[in-house]
């Protein structure tokens, strides 16, 4: 039986390691994502049941699962240098002439996309990733491996014929569209956004726990292989031997990569990816034009910093020059106060830039931009434009240099920074106007309590008429107060007022994600309601019962606690509970439940025929049972299936609880729901 449990994980692994390759290496699934995670599942359970034969590089370990807390430094076995740069068509001229002067034999290139990552050396070891570093300072870098364990597009096994011990090296990216949810979640929880793609890639590489890091949707483009036995005597041959043991490598097809024997071959490449570029679903900065051959590549060496063998080509991103006529502050919901650039407009890829962000104190500092200055301001990977540098050549004499602001604009309060954060924000969470509206609009938005016929200018309108100044006034509008304002007609009032009257059925989650807790997103809020079940049992929960939650870390704990601590937050949720919204979170009802196992705990433990694991535990909610994961006194009976533990049966035994077989189980539900039609319920009764 055993035996046959240890085939079964191995064949599972092997068959989920190549549904993941196709799925995120190759972009052709051949099973649907519901089967997948069935095959997963499956093996989740038997690692459960036999730990000592799950692999660290099985293929349940892509959903994370460790923290760490400090990262260790190694010493990489060959430096991870980086590239020299050109920026010009004269420079790679330059370079290609240069080469052929020093080479015996006539060179050939690769050109390649120079993908805007984080560089990672992977070591495999017969077939297996035993390793992850980051550059680090290109002698020693850190062990990341648990982290790039749940980037799907790197194999953690490998297939066909591999050296028996390499390294290879690549670029970790957060494609666009991962980055741009990541921000829009942020941007929910009140929370400062991210910059742009590669520095969220970073960020998350070095995340302590790897559960996050694999939702965060990173990718990975490898670029070089390197060992002292390689298949092949060409960078390009071996990269795509690479892709064949189950690596994500450029597609030729798609003209990620190129060989040529000319300058000419390299200058289509670029000019070619410099317009299309714009369509990739991820960032490029460049290209990287290679010496093909390993022989020349090792002729030519390297110097202290860089191959003389290879060359970047950085694209011209699009820039304009603009007057800055001055810097003003942003206050949001959550008091972070954000400097803004006002602009002499300038067109820029087709739009007339007025505005761009300028981040935060440290930002300023490090551009030292003065008002009046002359800046260059460019479109990256964000929507908003930046300020890139200034043209210092230009400035004033005198200009002095821009101090950021110590008090908030609007409510003049002293601003605090921010523990460990580049952000300053406004303390005076309750009594300065942006903040409180912006919780108002927060509160009524799509996502939270989508309140119909209230938007954001009536918020406007009823803030400025004193009629709302926080939450729980949103509930105690009347007709007579609201007929009166500006451009309000009869229908429309009526309708605010049903607006806010139906928004009290709004389910909890969605309640306490409304609330705009800072940190507290949509997900977190569902998790918190999930575990907790009401607002008061949140309230009370300490610290560590926060943190006991999943996805839940110190930051958003302590947020948590802090928004409870206030007196005036608990007074206003009291206000909303007397208002009749809802704070409580509904127990779901499974459609065909009967409720014949009510009032029944149920331990589920081993392996079943008919069910998996999840589905006879649904099965078991289905029928009004309770699953609970360890045998006591008042366990009502134990479903076991094969493999059951002998030391769970003991205990059981030693209790006097009940153990049912499967086909016990499936007889007492068949027979459960001709029962519960005659209305029996009392099925346990002897
Ligand atoms: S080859 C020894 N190829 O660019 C040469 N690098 O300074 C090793 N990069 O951080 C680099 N795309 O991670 C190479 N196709 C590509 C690349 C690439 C991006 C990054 C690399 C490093 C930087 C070079």
């Amino acid at each position: 039986m055993t035996e046959m449990a240890k085939q079964r994980m191995i064949q599972l692994s092997k068959e989920l390691h190549e549904h993941n390759y196709r799925y995120y290496v190759l972009s052709q699934p051949t099973i649907s994502d519901y089967d997948f995670d069935m095959l997963l599942k499956e093996l989740q359970r038997l690692e459960e049941i036999h730990p000592e034969w799950a692999s660290v590089n099985s293929p349940t370990k892509r959903v994370g699962g460790t923290v760490t807390k400090d990262f260790n430094t190694v010493k990489h076995t060959y430096p991870m240098l980086s590239l020299s740069n050109s920026y010009s068509k004269e420079e790679l001229v330059d370079f290609e002439t240069r080469l052929r002067k020093l080479t015996t034999t006539e060179p050939e290139y690769t050109c390649e996309l120079k993908y805007d990552g984080v560089a990672i050396g992977l070591t495999y070891k017969n077939g297996e990733l035993v390793q992850a570093l980051t550059r680090g300072d290109g002698e020693k870098g850190d062990d990341i491996t648990e982290n790039v364990r749940t980037i799907k597009s790197v194999p953690l096994k490998l297939k066909g014929n591999f050296p028996s011990e390499f390294e290879i090296r690549g670029e970790v990216f957060l494609p666009r569209k991962a980055f741009e949810k990541i921000n829009e979640e942020k941007k929910n929880a009140g929370e400062a956004l991210f910059s742009n793609p590669r520095n969220t890639a970073s960020g998350t590489l070095k995340m302590q726990d790897s559960n996050v890091v694999a939702k965060r949707g990173l990718d990975c483009f490898m670029y070089a292989v390197m060992g002292e036995y390689l298949p092949f005597d060409t960078h390009f041959e071996n990269l795509q031997a690479a892709g064949h043991w189950g690596f994500k490598v450029p597609p030729v097809d798609k003209k990620f990569i190129c060989k040529t024997e000319t300058i000419d071959g390299i200058l289509d490449f670029i000019q070619f990816w410099n317009s299309a570029r714009e369509n990739l679903p991820f960032d490029v900065d460049g290209v990287v034009v290679k010496v093909n051959q390993i022989s020349i590549q090792k002729q030519l060496g390297s110097t202290a910093k860089s191959p003389r063998w290879a060359i970047a080509y950085k694209f011209q991103t699009e820039r304009a020059c603009t007057k800055l006529l001055s810097v003003t502050y942003q206050v949001g919901r959550t008091g972070a106060v954000t400097p803004v650039a006002n602009l002499e407009p300038v067109s820029l890829l087709e739009t007339t830039v007025k505005r761009a962000s300028l981040h935060n104190a440290d930002q300023i500092e490090k551009l030292d931009v003065r008002e009046g200055d002359f800046v260059y301001v460019e479109k990256g990977g964000e929507i908003i434009p930046k300020i890139v540098g200034v043209d210092v050549a230009q400035r004033a004499a005198h200009a002095p240099v821009l101090k950021f602001i110590q008090h908030c604009p609007e409510c003049h309060s002293l601003l605090v920074r921010g523990e460990g954060e580049a952000q300053h924000y406004c303390p005076n969470e309750l009594g300065c106007p942006p903040q409180i509206k912006g919780k108002l609009y927060h509160f009524i938005s799509r996502k939270a309590m989508n309140i119909d016929g209230l938007g954001e200018e009536t918020i406007d309108l009823l803030y400025k008429e004193n009629l709302v100044h926080s939450i729980p006034d949103i509930y105690e509008l009347q007709y007579s107060q609201i007929i009166r304002l500006d451009r309000m007609a009869e229908k429309s009032a009526k309708n605010l007022l049903k607006g806010v009257q139906d928004s009290k059925l709004v389910p909890f989650e969605r309640v306490l994600f409304a609330l705009g807790i800072r940190h507290v997103g949509e997900t977190v809020a569902k998790k918190l309601v999930a575990h907790f079940k009401n607002i008061n049992a949140i309230a009370a929960a300490t610290l560590e019962e926060l943190m006991q939650v999943d996805e839940i870390g110190d930051k958003i704990a302590e947020s948590v606690r802090a928004y409870f601590s206030n007196a005036k937050n608990r007074e206003e949720i009291e206000k909303l509970q007397l208002a009749g919204l809802q704070f409580t979170a509904v127990e779901k009802v499974i459609e065909g439940s009967t409720g014949l196992l009510e009032g029944q705990s149920i331990v589920v433990s081993g392996v079943f025929k008919n069910f998996s694991r999840d589905s006879i535990k649904l099965e078991i909610e289905k029928h009004g049972g309770k699953n609970i994961s360890s045998i006591s006194a008042k366990t009502s009976f134990v479903l076991a299936g094969e493999n059951m533990g002998p030391e769970k049966l003991k205990k059981a035994e030693k209790l006097g609880v009940k153990v049912i077989t499967e086909d016990d189980f499936v007889q007492l539900i068949a027979g459960a729901k001709e029962l519960s039609n005659k209305g029996q319920t009392d099925l346990f009764a002897q």
